[in-house]
């Protein structure tokens, strides 16, 4: 089975931040979730390189627009890498074939009427690439999302495409595909935005004013950028209209912070359905990060997370385990660094880095390996459930909502597996040699239900997780991955037991 997911490619008129991290490692984790069940799976993340913003943002550093975008593109696709992002596109819009294909797209429309020129005035956010209505904005005229961008007022023509005449099909879709918003909180938000007659989009600026863009293929004199352009990486990463965009297409989901849920919820249905060209399979919206004391990150609170920082400063799987286990789809959620290194030594190292140290060396010493299990006591059976349920949380596919009450579990069955070998002390069991089988069994319990933790953790922390299987000697499992207990085996070498997760001041 196939599975083609995409996150939302994003504006290169800064650095990389957390969010852009965000969204992309949700994607990843997605993604080994759905390989780990034997999908066939593609990811595409990038860069949206056109537009007003992006333009503005090279002229400041007195770049030539091409150098910019490439030092930029760069920079995002370093952080991909660097928080362990297993994309199999990486968008750049400025690539030759995109542009191509969107002015394909641009003049098919064209052709069939369905674009029209008219002459612009209106209120434009340069935060959102986006025309404001009046009822978009606040009581102080300014746009919600970026109240310190002013609104610029903007006379001039425009090409536009008409979305009111897809509305009601795009409503009709949504009430008979139940799973096209997830999760169903901005379905609700999705059909109020459709309760009102759609406007029209406007697609195109003068090139005189911005050039950075592609060039539309009927008026040499305007380029479109952002939105028209933007979605449509969507389908030019497949090679639209060739190749075999069709079985990928068919198995689309679109990852995106609930900031994004018009343009692809509104703009772009609309745009395919003018395009004769089928919906995606849906959206897999989320929440936001806020900085310290709930409010947006921003330098001069000096509340902003640099995601290169923390990976650099605890580890990239710091970072992901954090992103997974507290973020929220249905309402924002706050990180700093501190409840980043918080999180990190209470869970990560205390939890599952302490018992694979203090099982994994124990082990060593004592059993020269793997100890073999003898007869399992309520106690054994109990633990050894409770680790097998928590792993098959990972087994099956998972949504975005449900990642942090799955991580959740693996907590607690590593929590549950601490004070049981505490508990057990197999160090006392070992004091007289009757009792020595018994330290064995405790010590095999341990290290085999911890084993099926860390092949679930693959999903949300694959470096640290694959180390923690070599330390126990065990080779990575393969694809579909049906987690079973009792895979150690009495008497097998173990590995070098390293500090997994080191304590970080
Ligand atoms: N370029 C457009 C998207 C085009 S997609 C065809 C854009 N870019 S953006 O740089 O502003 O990225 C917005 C996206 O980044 C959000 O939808 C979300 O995925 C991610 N995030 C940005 N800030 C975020 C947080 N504070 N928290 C979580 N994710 C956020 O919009």
């Amino acid at each position: 089975m196939k599975s083609y997911l995409t996150t939302p490619i994003y504006y290169v008129n800064a650095a990389p931040h957390i969010g852009h991290a965000h969204t992309s490692v949700m994607a990843d984790i997605l993604k080994r979730n759905k390989l780990a069940r034997g999908m066939d799976v593609r990811l595409s993340t990038g860069c949206d390189e056109h537009g007003q913003k992006n333009q503005e943002a090279a002229e400041a550093l007195n770049l030539a627009p091409q150098d910019y975008l490439d030092q930029r593109a760069e920079e995002f696709q370093r952080l991909f890498d660097l928080v362990g992002v297993d994309y199999d596109y990486y968008v750049r819009t400025t690539r030759p074939g995109h542009k191509e294909a969107v002015a394909r797209a641009e003049q098919q429309l064209f052709d069939a009427g369905l674009i029209v020129k008219k002459s612009y005035t209106g209120k434009y956010c340069k935060g959102c690439e986006q025309f404001k209505k009046e009822s978009d904005l606040t009581e102080d005229d300014r746009c919600p999302e970026h109240n310190n961008i002013e609104l610029e007022l903007i006379d001039e023509p425009n090409y536009f495409f008409p979305m009111e005449p897809y509305r009601q099909r795009l409503i009709d879709h949504i009430n008979a595909n139940p799973d096209f918003v997830d999760p169903p909180m901005y379905r609700g938000e999705l059909l109020k935005m459709l309760a009102e007659p759609l406007e029209d989009l406007s697609i195109s600026r003068p090139k005189a004013r911005v050039s950075l863009g592609i060039e539309l293929p009927f008026d040499a004199d305007h380029v479109t950028y952002v939105w028209f352009d933007a979605l449509l990486n969507y389908l030019t990463n497949l090679e639209f209209p060739g190749g075999d965009y069709q079985d990928w297409w068919s198995e689309c989901r679109h990852l995106i912070g609930k900031d994004i849920l018009k343009t692809h919820g509104v703009y772009w249905p609309t745009m395919l359905m003018a395009l004769d060209l089928p919906l995606p399979k849906g959206l897999v919206v989320h929440g936001h990060w806020l900085g310290d004391g709930g409010v947006k990150m921003s330098k001069t609170l000096g509340n902003v997370v640099d995601p290169i920082e923390v990976a650099e400063k605890y580890g990239v799987d710091a970072l992901r385990y954090y992103l997974a286990r507290h973020m929220r789809t249905e309402s924002d959620s706050q990180i700093s660094a501190e409840t980043i290194a918080q999180v990190y030594s209470s869970e990560l190292a205390n939890k599952f880095g302490n018992l694979l140290s203090r099982a994994g060396k124990f082990a060593k010493a004592r059993f020269d390996g793997v100890p073999q299990m003898g007869q399992l006591t309520e106690a054994d059976e109990a633990v050894r459930a409770k680790a097998l349920a928590a792993a098959q949380g990972l087994a099956k596919e998972i949504t975005l909502t449900q990642l942090p009450e799955r991580v959740a579990a693996l907590v607690d069955a590593a929590e549950e597996l601490n004070a049981y070998f505490a508990h057990s002390a197999p160090w006392d069991l070992m004091k007289e040699e009757a009792t020595q089988p018994r330290a064995g069994t405790v010590v095999y319990v341990a290290l085999d239900s911890l084993r099926l933790l860390f092949e679930a953790l693959r999903q949300v922390i694959p470096v640290s997780s694959d180390k923690a299987l070599a330390m126990m000697g065990v080779d990575l499992p393969a694809a579909p991955w049906s987690p079973a207990l009792d895979q150690l085996q009495g008497g097998a070498p173990l590995g070098d037991i390293e500090v997994l997760f080191a304590r970080v001041d």
